[in-house]
């Protein structure tokens, strides 16, 4: 995965300060960051703050000596994949609708090659003025990727559209859409993700330490591969990925239901969850009372979510996980051939799970594959690269991929 090279584009505005978190989680996802600054976005937050956290000198004027053609107004965009104007001002976006080039920035993005982003905010009745309502809609006719705004409180103290898009969440759409290429485009991918809970009363239950990371992780590095995503999800606290319909359940069996209700329009089925193998054979509907007498529990078997979709005629390609405390390739491998899918990605436990690192070996009919260790999201992206080249071509086959037997 080659680094991302960002133009971030700075207008006027009180959301500029947010510009500085942005580039700090740009950075921190291994982009390159070069950042232009208008006049009016100056007076929000300084060039200074914004070179020590890019790493890179910032360019505010047209005519800047620094560049060896002195144009810096082409130069500057032609090593970037795109261009993310946040803030984007009202009078900016008035600017790029007609095509005005006054400034560096104005014209840094007439001149462009690569795709323009840009990320609205202002007041309220600004954003709902015709005049701005007609020049999103004519950027939007020329291309133009417009991320937000959102509704909520905003600086001048009224409520409503108009805040720019919280940085985590510009940081991830800008990475969504960058990142190349397409292998899963047009497919649909039903994913499980997180833990189960087995409710034992109204209060207690059986559940495990999954954090629900992987699966969103892989989530994720589908939507970026392209693909329309369902995420059937248990109780969990990690962050979901933007763009993918979430399916929220808590037991097995409501996670049997939510897949089986989902898998069919599906060409890939990926079961991430740690699916608890067991749930208490009676569930209390009222909390049980302490005694001081020795409780046993008698637990039944959960249906096999994986096992199930595996089995089904003209099921999707299906990819199972499974994470091991020790012999992990006789474990996988075994696995794999009692689920009867065509890949699965196994790892170790220690050190791995609620962690925000993975280091997964898959295992396919072509043997065994190690990936490097590397944040989940990385690995989840080296995982759909690996899954896109063994579906099989839906434009050849004519229908959708067909499960190993
Ligand atoms: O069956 P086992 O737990 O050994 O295999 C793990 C794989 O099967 C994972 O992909 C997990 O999501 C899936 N699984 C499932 N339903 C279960 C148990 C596991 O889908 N009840």
């Amino acid at each position: 995965m080659t680094a991302k090279r960002i133009l971030l584009g700075m207008t006027g505005g009180v959301a500029a300060y947010k510009g500085a978190e942005l580039t700090r989680l740009f950075t921190g996802e291994g982009a390159d960051v070069q950042v232009v600054m208008t006049q009016a976005a100056c007076a929000f937050i300084t060039p200074v703050t914004m070179q020590a956290l890019s790493g890179k000198p910032v360019h505010t004027d047209l005519w800047d000596a620094r560049i060896h053609n002195n144009m810096a107004h082409i130069e500057l965009s032609r090593d970037r994949d795109a261009i993310l104007v946040a803030p984007a001002s009202a009078d900016f976006l008035a600017k790029l609708a007609h095509g005005l080039a006054d400034d560096l920035l104005s014209t840094l993005c007439l001149a462009r090659e690569c795709p323009l982003l840009v990320a609205p905010a202002m007041n309220r009745q600004m954003w709902e003025s015709p005049a701005t309502q007609r020049n999103v809609a004519q950027l939007r006719a020329d291309g133009i990727i417009v991320l937000g705004p959102a509704s909520g409180d905003q600086a001048c103290g009224e409520v409503g559209m108009g805040r720019m898009l919280e940085p985590a969440d510009l940081c991830e759409d800008v990475l969504v859409r960058l990142h190349q290429p397409k292998v899963l485009a047009g497919r649909r991918v039903l994913l499980t993700a997180g833990p189960t809970f087995e409710a034992l009363d109204a209060v207690r239950g059986v559940t495990n330490r999954s954090s629900g990371k992987m699966g969103f992780a892989v989530a994720r590095a589908a939507l970026e591969a392209g693909a329309e995503v369902t995420v059937v999800h248990g109780p969990t606290t990690a962050a979901a990925p933007r763009g993918a319909r979430l399916v929220a359940v808590e037991s097995a069996r409501e996670m049997f239901e939510a897949v089986q209700a989902n898998v069919a329009p599906c060409d890939l089925f990926i079961a991430v969850a740690a699916v608890a193998d067991y749930r208490p054979a009676q569930s209390h509907e009222h909390k049980l009372k302490r005694s001081d007498r020795a409780m046993t529990i008698e637990l039944t078997p959960n249906p096999d979510i994986l096992g199930h979709v595996a089995a089904l005629k003209n099921g999707p390609f299906c990819v199972g996980f499974a994470a091991e405390s020790r012999d992990l390739d006789g474990y996988a491998q075994a696995k794999r051939a009692r689920k009867g899918i065509p890949l699965l990605a196994a790892n170790l436990v220690q050190g791995t799970i609620g962690s925000d690192e993975n280091e997964l070996v898959l295992f396919d009919d072509a043997g065994r594959h190690a990936l490097p260790r590397a944040s989940k999201l990385e690995q989840a992206r080296l995982l759909v690269a690996h899954i896109a080249r063994l579906l099989p071509d839906r434009a050849r086959s004519g229908t959708r991929p067909r499960r190993r037997r």
